[in-house]
């Protein structure tokens, strides 16, 4: 038994998904108020004799423990998986090579964590770091803040947290790695940072793994911060985020800043929801992480940054890691493209020449109103655009609409999209069906590059489905095949990644789209998974020629097909008997009949092709 199975064994998925939500019996089965999406009347019910969960409802998802708690914990599969492993007391074993790799991980965090005591202790406790404890006082910065960020200096000479880190057993090799000493020409090594306010920058569960140094004088430049090493990924870090995280939670938001001090600052005088970038643009990574927390962003711009260009772009990466895209759902009507809107971007603009430091320490009041002032990120982006043309003549008409259409594609809310394509058609005086037309235009294209685009994007959203307690042979079948066969690279729109039911087979597949070269594939997947596509990428197959692998490879994905549809039928009838309205009723007997139909086309198509094998093996007899 692999351990995904032994963890499904061990762990009831009615116990689990009873922690978080209040089930209520069903008949044979449980239902209660979706987690996921707000409802009045409960259409999230849980099937214990599957051991899977579904929503009925307008979120429509489904799956089995570990699609719960990726989508209750905004997790990838790897991370639910040692989480509910450490549940049920699997251990989870690893390869050599995975161990060499997480033992020096942990080194470069021990080095990092050295060094920020050591740059700390440097700070509070010698004369050098008196001048620069009077320089964070005298910006408002107070003891609890420079205790709790772990503020440190560094010493100006050229060695000193090399001997002392050597000193604590750490070798030269690993110090130079961990990008706090840069290596000599003529051998050796020497401090990276010297004479430096000392920022230490820790991940998301606290670790330190690398620092923002600023100069205490004009030298230049103002900061350096550690190399990029293998823990620390600048563009992918938010300074703070490991003590904002509870805060964004709590207050269903995070405010993202420009600088260092920006953040502490804000914490300090109580806005603890707030993150800091790190001299980078904001980043798909960036936002994937806050996704985790919350469904809103907050970008607090000064002036002259919100109306640049560059922000709107990066903005518009963010908007589309954020989830503003199609996925396929399969819900009680059947397979559809559902418009999910996972998340919103909004824009807060600073004074001008203000940075949120500086507008925080004069007034707390005013930073919160420009913070609850933000707007929409597509309505900044309207002024934005408007602003720079002349709306009056009929050339700076056209370059608004050129300019904004593709943020208004973006957005996958019909009623939202809707309502700025007549904003727009105010604005420009033209008529809204004509500016649809000219909007929509580009609809199709956009829409093929998204749903299996962009890694971490779409592949995200793709909702988990029901499985089966039992193992499904028929899946893991199936998706040896499509691994294994070159060629099989078209097959993204005859498969759908909801019909495979365990999570397991559903990411690999969900990987699989993105990239079909078995051995990147592996290397994108969670270690969590690479037994499991081992096996699947060993499985032999009885058929030897070229046609055969064909055919073979349509009657698995017909039979998929099928148990897919017959399993959205066994649901449809729990729903039947657990609706108390009558229009309801009515409408999922509608929609039974339209997968009735769709089983009988299935069961057509099979009899087609049998009949078209048996004739290809009496045809080779003869
Ligand atoms: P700022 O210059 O606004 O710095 O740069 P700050 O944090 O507000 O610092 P003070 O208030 O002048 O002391 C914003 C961020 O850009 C990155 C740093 O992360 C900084 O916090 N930055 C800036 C660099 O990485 N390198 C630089 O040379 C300057
Ligand atoms: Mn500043």
């Amino acid at each position: 038994m692999s351990v995904i199975e032994e963890i499904k064994q061990k762990i009831d998925i009615v116990d689990l998904v009873s922690e978080h939500v209040s089930l209520h019996k069903a008949g044979h089965n449980f239902k209660a108020i979706c987690p996921f999406h707000s409802e009045k009347d409960p259409s999230f019910f849980v099937f214990p004799d599957r051991q899977s969960w579904k929503c009925f409802g307008s979120c429509s998802t489904g799956g089995d423990i570990f699609a719960f708690v990726m989508k209750k914990e905004s997790m990838e599969f790897g991370d639910a998986l040692r989480l509910l492993a450490e549940r049920a007391g699997v251990t989870l074993l690893s390869s050599p090579r995975i161990e060499a790799e997480r033992e020096e991980f942990s080194r470069l965090r021990q080095i990092n964590l050295a060094a920020s005591q050591f740059y700390h202790n440097f700070l509070i406790n010698t004369r050098e770091g008196k001048p620069i404890i009077q320089y964070l006082t005298g910006r408002g910065v107070n003891q609890a803040c420079i205790e709790s960020f772990q503020l440190g200096f560094s010493p100006g000479e050229w060695e000193s947290l090399l001997t002392y880190l050597k000193e604590r057993g750490f070798t030269e090799k690993e110090i130079i790695m961990s990008g706090l000493a840069i290596q000599r020409d003529t051998g050796g090594a020497y401090d990276r940072f010297r004479s430096r306010l000392m920022f230490p920058i820790r991940d998301s569960r606290g670790n330190t793994v690398g620092f923002g140094g600023r100069a205490t004088d004009d030298s230049m430049p103002k900061y350096m911060n550690s190399p990029q090493t293998p823990i620390f990924d600048k563009s992918g870090i938010l300074y703070g985020l490991d003590r904002a995280a509870p805060a964004i939670r709590k207050a269903g938001q995070a405010i993202l800043v420009e600088g260092y001090m920006d953040a502490i600052m804000a914490h300090q005088y109580g806005s603890e929801n707030v993150v800091a970038t790190m001299g980078t643009s904001l980043s798909e990574k960036h936002v994937l992480s806050l996704k985790k927390l919350t469904g809103t962003i907050v970008l607090a711009l000064d002036a002259d940054a919100a109306g640049e260009a560059a922000v709107l772009r990066d903005s518009e990466v963010a908007k589309g890691a954020f989830g503003e895209t199609l996925a396929p759902v399969a819900t009680w009507r059947g397979v559809i493209q559902e418009n999910v809107l996972a998340g919103e971007i909004k824009v807060a603009i600073l004074p001008p020449g203000k940075d949120p430091d500086e507008l925080i320490r004069q007034s707390t009041e005013d930073w919160k109103r420009v913070i609850n002032e933000a707007r929409p990120l597509v309505d900044h982006i309207f002024d934005v655009v408007c602003k720079r043309h002349d709306i009056s003549s009929a050339t700076g008409k056209s370059r608004i609409v050129e300019e904004l259409k593709e943020p208004i594609n973006q957005i996958k809310d019909p009623v939202k999209k809707l309502h700025y394509i007549q904003k727009l058609a105010g604005l420009v005086r033209v008529e809204v069906n004509s500016l649809a037309a000219i909007i929509n235009k580009k609809e199709a294209a956009f829409m093929k590059t998204t749903r299996f685009g962009k890694a971490g994007t779409s592949r995200e959203l793709i909702k988990p489905l029901p499985r089966l307690k039992i193992s499904k042979p028929i899946e893991e079948f199936c998706l040896a095949m499509v691994i294994q066969l070159p060629g099989s690279a078209d097959l993204g729109e005859e498969i759908k990644a909801e019909y495979f039911e365990n999570s397991e087979n559903r990411v690999i597949f969900e990987n699989w789209l993105d990239e079909p070269d078995t051995e990147k594939l592996k290397k994108r997947l969670d270690v969590s998974l690479h037994d499991h596509f081992e096996y699947l990428s060993k499985i032999k197959f009885p058929f030897t020629d070229e046609p055969g692998k064909q055919k073979a490879l349509k009657d698995c994905i017909l039979r998929l097909r099928e148990n897919y549809f017959k399993d959205l039928k066994y649901r449809e009838g729990i729903l039947l008997s657990n609706l108390n309205n009558k229009d309801d009723a009515t409408k999922v007997l509608a929609d039974g009949i339209a997968l009735n139909v769709k089983l009988k086309e299935l069961f057509t198509e099979k009899k087609a092709t049998t009949r078209h094998q048996r004739g290809t093996i009496e045809n080779g007899k003869g």
